[in-house]
């Protein structure tokens, strides 16, 4: 189950991930908004992240305006890595060495096409399971 959230700048992206990840066979639940009325992105960056944090999702798509605060709101609990992301190489690298749990994307930045791509990558990609990188996220934990 995929978290989905963004605020009203990313509500176009988001119906995008949502066709997405229904052609990927995956699931996905949204935690707004779904308006495009002016709102506050930590709130629903929050909804989200506790939806991962607590196992009820696998994994999280945040989307704001540029990613950034959204991302922020998100790694303020406890268990979730996000990442914002605007390239592939990127989203490979954040879940091969931080297993990243979360990823974030700027609507304002980075275009439906490539937004795509980084959201599969993203979600294809495993965590390497090699020891330094486990004892750094050990750290980050700590
Ligand atoms: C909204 O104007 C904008 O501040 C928000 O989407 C995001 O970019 C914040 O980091």
């Amino acid at each position: 189950m995929i978290a989905l959230a963004c605020d009203h700048t990313g509500i176009e992206l988001k119906k995008e991930m949502m066709k997405l990840l229904d052609s990927m066979g995956l699931e996905w639940k949204d935690f707004g908004t779904d308006t495009a009325i002016s709102c506050d992105y930590p709130v629903y960056g929050y909804r989200a992240a506790k939806a991962v944090a607590s196992g009820e999702c696998d994994r999280g798509i945040l989307i704001c305006g540029t990613g950034i605060g959204i991302s922020i709101a998100a790694n303020k609990v406890k268990g979730i890595r996000c990442a914002l992301c605007g390239d592939v190489f990127s989203a490979k690298a954040t879940r091969e060495h931080n297993d990243a749990n979360i990823l974030a994307l700027g609507a304002r930045v980075t275009g439906p096409g490539l937004a795509l791509e980084i959201v599969k990558a993203f979600l294809e990609t495993p965590f390497s399971n090699d020891e330094r990188h486990i004892r750094r996220i050990k750290q980050i934990e700590d």
